[in-house]
């Protein structure tokens, strides 16, 4: 016991405030350039649903959604974002009722640890919305950014194949 875990400083060199749109809502925050968008999301805002597995592009566990588009919130830098609406796993669903895609997921039991689970999910709604869900192999091909370790990948694709069959194909 005895461990002393500080948070990491809220502000240093060059700290400026921007204003972001983040799941309708504005916010603003005071970030160094440095702070990439996951950080600011997690530490500064404490919507903690993008997870960081790797935080250098690699894992796709960090994807939320930048004026509509998937991106990785480990490799953008908050400060690019300024004025820009940003979407999150938390920002998905509409009160407590389930986006379509959240809810597939649990039926399929598309994840298991759940840790890759919030940026398969804001991906695989952009890949619908991308019209790249033709097939399993295009839902594979187009899903390859987000990494399971869990290997949910079978029941990913089968939650992604009943949203986009229920919205009437790719
Ligand atoms: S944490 Fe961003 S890609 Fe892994
Ligand atoms: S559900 Fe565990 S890493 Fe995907």
């Amino acid at each position: 016991m005895g461990t002393d875990i500080k948070a990491p400083p809220v502000t240093g060199a060059g700290a400026r405030t921007i204003t972001l749109t983040v799941n309708g809502r504005e916010r603003g925050l005071r970030v160094e350039p440095r702070v990439s968008l996951l950080d600011a999301l997690r530490e500064h805002l404490g919507l903690t649903g993008s997870k960081k597995g790797c935080d250098q592009g690699a894992c796709g566990a960090c994807t939320v959604w930048v004026d509509g588009r998937r991106v990785l919130a480990c490799l953008t830098l908050a400060v690019t974002c300024q004025g820009r609406e940003v979407t999150t796993i938390e920002g998905l669903g509409d009160g407590d009722d389930l986006h379509p895609m959240q809810a597939a997921f649990v039926a399929h039991d598309a994840l298991q640890c759940g840790y890759c689970t919030p940026g398969q999910i804001m991906s695989a709604v952009a890949l619908l919305r991308e019209g790249h869900a033709a097939d399993d192999a295009e839902i594979a091909e187009w899903m390859s950014g987000n990494l399971c370790r869990c290997a949910a990948y079978p029941n990913i694709r089968a939650a992604i194949r009943e949203v986009r069959d229920a919205a009437g194909g790719a």
